[in-house]
């Protein structure tokens, strides 16, 4: 059997790609059981040594099992570009979160094919994309038009029709806050739906969304090793990505709306509108939200 042909499930690159995820997920568990020095990248980009040793593994495991194809890490690998076939890995989506000791984080491995003659700027087309989370001990996988799974059974999509009854997701940046618009947009939506968590691993949150646990996610500035293998997972589970405004996505888009489709036009409706500058709500004096309160309360509504 070559190296990338189909075992018994018909998968090409998945049964490989979740054997080293979980493996750098060992690795990440092991090292968050240790506690880790923490370093910063930039100014408030933290980076441990768990990063770099989990990427230094992947990038060696896909090496062996697919000794032709690119890496392309968040870490800096940067290998045989020029193939047919690029995995964007992100070996630690979570950092912060490791580093707190907050445990919510994963490893991404996306694969993109492209096509001979295809100009660097130009999309090729997500192939796999494994995700795993090794705290709660959870593979999510997907190929091209071969559906996506949950530790092996099949997931899809939410029904939930209308953003009144989403759950959301979102994330910020770790540099530049203040640079992002996105506290307005998180104050919108969570305004208008059940809620939008902000958990802090962009992978994990489209993972959510494609197994039907989260309505809809979107975030501002990511790079392709956060989304590559999410973006595959949402779609053959059945649900939408796009930009902000409804726009065909491309795989270095900074900017990612992801939801179940059935809400997306809302979705999109609003990002559009609040780029438009309505739709804003008000934010209350001091004095009126008291008076607010008092009203509630002697109506009874808390
Ligand atoms: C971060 C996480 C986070 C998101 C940030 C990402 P990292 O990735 O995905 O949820 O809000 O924008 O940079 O740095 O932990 O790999
Ligand atoms: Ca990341
Ligand atoms: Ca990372």
């Amino acid at each position: 059997m070559s190296r990338s042909s189909p075992g018994a499930t018909g998968l090409k690159w998945v049964p490989k790609a979740s054997a080293i995820a979980r493996e750098a997920g060992a690795c990440l568990r092991e090292f968050f059981a240790q506690g880790v020095e923490t370093e910063y990248k930039g100014d408030v980009d933290v980076v441990t040594v768990a990063d770099r040793a989990a990427e230094k593994l992947i990038r060696t495991r896909l090496t062996e099992a697919f000794p032709e194809h690119g890496v392309f890490g968040e870490e800096g690998t940067r290998e045989r570009l020029d193939g047919e076939f690029r995995w964007y890995v992100d070996p630690l989506d979570g950092t912060t979160n490791f580093a707190h000791g907050f445990p919510q984080f994963c490893v991404s491995l996306g694969l993109e094919q492209r096509p001979a003659g295809l100009a660097e700027d130009e999309d090729g087309t997500l192939v796999a994309g494994v995700i795993y989370d090794p705290l709660r001990d959870e593979l999510f996988a997907a190929e091209k038009g071969m559906g996506a799974t949950v530790n092996g059974k099949p997931m899809g999509v939410s029904a939930r029709g209308e953003l009144a009854e989403a759950l959301l997701a979102t994330g910020f940046p770790s540099r530049k806050r203040h640079a992002s618009p996105n506290i307005h947009f998180y104050q919108e939506f969570t305004l208008r739906s059940h809620g939008v968590r902000r958990a802090g691993s962009a992978a994990l949150d489209l993972a959510y969304v494609a197994a039907g646990r989260l309505e809809g996610f979107w975030e501002f500035n990511l790079n392709p090793w956060d989304t590559a293998a999410g973006i595959l997972l949402v779609e053959e589970s059945g649900g939408r990505i796009t930009d902000f405004l409804g726009g065909r996505y491309r795989i270095d888009s900074r900017e990612i709306l992801a939801s179940n489709g059935k809400i997306h036009g809302e979705l999109v409706d609003l990002f559009e509108a609040m780029f438009a500058g309505r739709d804003l709500s008000p934010i209350p004096t001091p004095a009126e939200w008291a008076a607010n309160r008092e009203a509630r309360a002697v109506e009874g509504r808390g």
